[in-house]
């Protein structure tokens, strides 16, 4: 069962009941989806890259936070993102609407796109941002080889989701990754760390989003 719960600076978040495991920090959902995905990913290789153009990979659509806030951010920077994200249990209609992540009329209409698009079917949502949600689990996506600038790995922990965290799944991600793309987790276990980098990525701990010490950033060699 899915339940709505707040965190701590105010945003909503997910509780997998069967999973006993949220969606985000429950110090801040936004917080940390703000400090992880977005200023330590797609700013990070929105500046570090000069880019104007973004492809992004998301395994784990969830609420849709990710994209919500990267479809913001576009529109801030300037820039045009092709969003790609995987999720093989979409959050029910009932509950999304529920969720406070949108202010004015502006956000909510946009936070609504987001859902509502159609599924595996790639949607313009605006002229900065296209959108195509896959209802399948990652493994099962034939991913495009070499075509992601950035990757939000959010899945959830590897202590609730071992078959996430497995060196089959970041092989299958870095494949479709550029060269010198991004790799981007909440996640710092010492294991996912060393298995990142024993299939050739160059791994960096970064310091993580309130009530968390660390994160990570990986990235495939140019
Ligand atoms: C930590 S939550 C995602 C949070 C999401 N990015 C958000 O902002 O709400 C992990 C997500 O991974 C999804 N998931 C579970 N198994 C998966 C799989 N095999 N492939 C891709 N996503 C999966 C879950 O359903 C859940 O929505």
């Amino acid at each position: 069962m899915i339940e709505i719960i707040p965190t701590k600076d105010g945003s909503h978040t997910l509780r997998n009941t069967l999973l006993n495991e949220t969606y985000h920090s429950i110090y801040g959902a936004i917080q940390e989806s703000t400090h992880v995905f977005i200023n330590n990913g797609l700013e990070y290789c929105v500046h570090s890259g000069n880019k104007k153009a973004l492809t992004i990979l998301e395994v784990g659509f969830g609420t849709g936070l990710n994209a919500f806030l990267t479809l913001r951010k576009s529109i801030e920077l300037n820039i045009e993102v092709e969003y790609i994200s995987i999720e093989p249990f979409p959050v029910s209609e009932a509950i999304w609407k529920e969720l406070n992540y949108a202010q004015g009329a502006e956000d909510k209409q946009r936070f609504i796109q987001l859902h509502q698009s159609p599924w595996n079917i790639l949607t313009e949502i605006n002229s900065h941002f296209h959108l195509q949600k896959i209802d399948k689990p990652i493994l099962q996506v034939a991913l495009p080889k070499l075509k992601f600038d950035l990757v939000y790995f959010d899945a959830f922990a590897p202590e609730k989701q071992p078959d996430m965290w497995t060196i089959q799944v970041y092989q299958h991600l870095v494949d479709a990754m550029k060269p010198g793309g991004i790799l981007i987790t909440y996640c710092a276990k010492g294991q996912v760390k060393r298995d990142l980098k024993s299939i050739g990525l160059q791994v960096e701990a970064l310091p993580g989003p309130p009530g968390k010490r660390e994160m990570t950033r990986a990235m495939k060699p140019a």
